[in-house]
């Protein structure tokens, strides 16, 4: 693979930020987003230059897609479980943001899925590095 073609789920707040090294790295390229709202995945299109016929208001579309290696889930927490359940048996590797899920008992049941299906699974827990997570425990 000499490119990792990647979808996004949910165009948010936080998708900006993880559009950046996307951008930025020319071994990678979004090749299709997806939100409910096209108020926030249409503008996005356009500065990501995302073809607007891979522009989807429904995630499933964009799951169907063979071109697609890799999802970055960027939606509300009650949804992460089955979007990663969904993007697990589409065979998409994943990343998804924190939190992981509601339950532990949905955490397990996506690692499930994950493993199952044989693709990568990674958390975005950027804030396990800042100085309360890593001061001494008492
Ligand atoms: N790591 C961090 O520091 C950090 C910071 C901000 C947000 N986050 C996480 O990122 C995730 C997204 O947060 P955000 O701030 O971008 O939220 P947001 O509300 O701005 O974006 C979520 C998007 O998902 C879309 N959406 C909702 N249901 C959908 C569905 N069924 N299909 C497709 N799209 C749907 C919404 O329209 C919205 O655009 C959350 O899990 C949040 O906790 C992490």
């Amino acid at each position: 693979m000499d490119k990792l073609r990647v979808g996004f789920i949910g165009t948010g707040r936080i998708s900006d930020l993880h559009a950046l090294e996307y951008l930025s790295n020319p071994r990678a390229q979004i090749v299709a987003i997806c939100d409910i709202n096209p108020e926030y995945s249409q503008p996005r299109a356009a500065a990501w230059k995302v073809p607007s016929d891979r522009v989807f208001t429904d995630y499933h579309d964009l799951l169907a897609l063979p071109e697609v290696d890799l999802v970055e889930i960027l939606l509300p927490h009650h949804l992460h479980r089955q979007a990663t359940i969904d993007a697990a048996a589409a065979g998409k590797h994943i990343s998804l943001q924190k939190p992981m899920a509601l339950t532990v008992v949905e955490a397990d049941e996506m690692i499930a899925a994950a493993r199952q299906a044989r693709v990568i699974f990674k958390v975005f827990e950027n804030f396990i590095f800042i100085h309360p997570f890593n001061a001494p425990k008492h």
